[in-house]
């Protein structure tokens, strides 16, 4: 175990050893930085210990285990202080799709995972239609890693702290398309301002990934005229890719 203060090293060690551990201390800092794209120990040291433990394991550099460590531990904003779990998000590595929502909302908070409450299963079914799935070709992730109290929309502060951790996790997986769901991935990722209705139907350029953004599932649950939009998104996905249009079901 690495020990994370000067104090502490000073009861048990030479002056020379202090200064070597804290060079090992400070490579790890660096290492973890670029891991994760900013240091995750603005609360305490404390956050950063998991982190720096698992790269001086001598395992060898997992960029994506490193990743998933650093978020299970995040102390960031001020939303870890109301979580029950983060959320990382799952489903297969280097997919063919990617799919970016807003934040965990209460199931997703109790289990860990995302998009499994009433949107999520419908989200589910979207991509069915055309072939995708997150146990075969799909990964499903989020802006920010907490939930929001109440479910609402994750504040700036919130987002800008938790951002780094999804453009990370597009670095690594390289999917073949993102799909932005909702107004709050769209701005997020995209920064532009303009709402979904003006951004669908286009397709950006996420650090040379074709990008598309369409509705959030729960906003196309309490307004079915969202309907066909996304059918319509679906479809022209299925087409970049060369996907078969199964139907929706
Ligand atoms: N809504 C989201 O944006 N993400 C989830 O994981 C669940 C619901």
């Amino acid at each position: 175990m690495i020990p994370t203060n000067t104090s502490g090293l000073r009861r048990y060690m030479e002056k020379d050893e202090r200064i070597a551990v804290m060079q090992v201390f400070s490579d790890l800092c660096d290492q973890a930085k670029s891991v994760i794209g900013s240091s995750p120990y603005t609360h305490t040291e404390l956050d950063f210990r998991p982190v720096a433990e698992k790269l001086s394991s001598g395992e060898p550099e997992d960029a994506w285990e490193n990743l998933k460590v650093a978020v299970a531990h995040c102390g960031k904003c001020k939303l870890c202080s109301t979580r029950n779990h983060t959320v990382f998000g799952e489903g297969v590595i280097h997919p063919l799709v990617m799919v970016v929502g807003e934040g965990p909302g209460a199931e997703e908070d109790a289990s860990g995972r995302p998009f499994v409450g009433r949107a999520g299963q419908y989200l589910d079914k979207w991509l069915a239609s055309i072939g995708l799935s997150r146990e075969t070709n799909v990964f499903i992730g989020n802006i920010v890693k907490c939930r929001p109290p109440e479910n609402r929309v994750p504040e700036p502060d919130e987002i800008a702290a938790c951002i780094p951790y999804v453009r990370k996790q597009i670095e690594l997986l390289q999917p073949k398309l993102l799909l932005l769901s909702g107004s709050t991935a769209a701005h997020a990722l995209l920064e532009r301002v303009e709402g979904v209705g003006k951004l669908r139907n286009q397709t950006f350029d996420y650090h040379g990934i074709p990008t598309v953004v369409t509705y959030h599932p729960a906003g196309v649950l309490r307004n079915p005229e969202y309907r066909r939009p996304v059918w319509e998104d679906m479809k022209r996905i299925a087409q970049i890719l060369g996907l078969p249009i199964l139907g929706k079901s």
